[in-house]
């Protein structure tokens, strides 16, 4: 299991439902040789979203082609019936989306028994107030910018709001993350708001050069972060 990145810092999650999977580990390859600080893997059940992606096996056949920490995302229905399967797979990480379930506390008790770090996604319409009570139980918030289930979507500009008012909850040790719709633009706006974990898809593996999308995403997270700071 590698370790939950606690340090704060800006890191950049590409997430591979854009590459190609024909040539997943080549793809995972690149973005890891260009300074990739997490791998997303989105994980849909055509029940919680109306899309399928992949399942445990992906995830097992990937795992030796790369030493990254797999911030493994369920937007799944039942991530008490599945998250053992992506563990066993090779996932470091599990983060579940707290519309599945009245009793949240039961899915973070059964992944922590499970040894990995735990996070809590919110759907762009999922109040703040809904994960307030478990937020001392979590490594990592992840805030939606687009409904999840598809890449390639448009920023959700409302989202901003959700992670301003979600940064001053979280300690030093808890990371905040941002998915859907990020690009050259968003992620400035995203990382001024408070976001220090931003996933891309589509602007990383979207590009001709995966390698120098990711670059220049950093690049431009970490200026935006130092004006932030300024
Ligand atoms: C959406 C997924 C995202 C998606 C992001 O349901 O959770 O991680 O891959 O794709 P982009 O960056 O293209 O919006
Ligand atoms: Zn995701």
């Amino acid at each position: 299991m590698r370790e939950f990145p606690r340090e704060p810092g800006l890191r950049i999650a590409p997430s591979i439902l854009s590459a190609d999977f024909g040539r997943l580990a080549e793809h995972v390859a690149e973005v890891e040789a260009a300074g990739a600080d997490l791998l997303h893997l989105d994980v849909m059940d055509g029940h919680f979203v109306p899309n399928i992606s992949f399942g445990p096996v992906v995830v097992e056949k990937l795992r030796p082609h790369s030493k990254l920490f797999f911030d493994t995302h369920l937007m799944i229905t039942d991530p008490l019936k599945h998250a053992e399967a992506f563990i066993r797979a090779g996932s470091d990480h599990i983060t579940f989306h707290i519309e599945v379930t009245d009793q949240p506390e039961r899915v973070i008790d059964h992944l922590r028994e499970l040894g990995v770090s735990v996070g809590v996604s919110l759907n762009p319409t999922t109040p703040v107030s809904a994960i307030e009570r478990i937020l001392p139980l979590i490594d990592m918030v992840l805030v939606m910018s687009v409904w999840p289930g598809f890449g390639g979507q448009e920023f959700i500009e409302g989202a901003l709001d959700k992670v301003r008012a979600v940064r001053p909850l979280l300690k030093p040790h808890q990371r905040l993350e941002i998915d859907g719709g990020i690009d050259f633009s968003t992620v400035v706006s995203a990382t001024q708001a408070g976001v220090d974990t931003i996933v891309a898809g589509s602007a990383i593996f979207g590009q001709a050069d995966p390698g120098a999308a990711l670059a220049r995403l950093k690049a431009l997270a970490m200026r935006a972060r130092e004006d932030g700071r300024g």
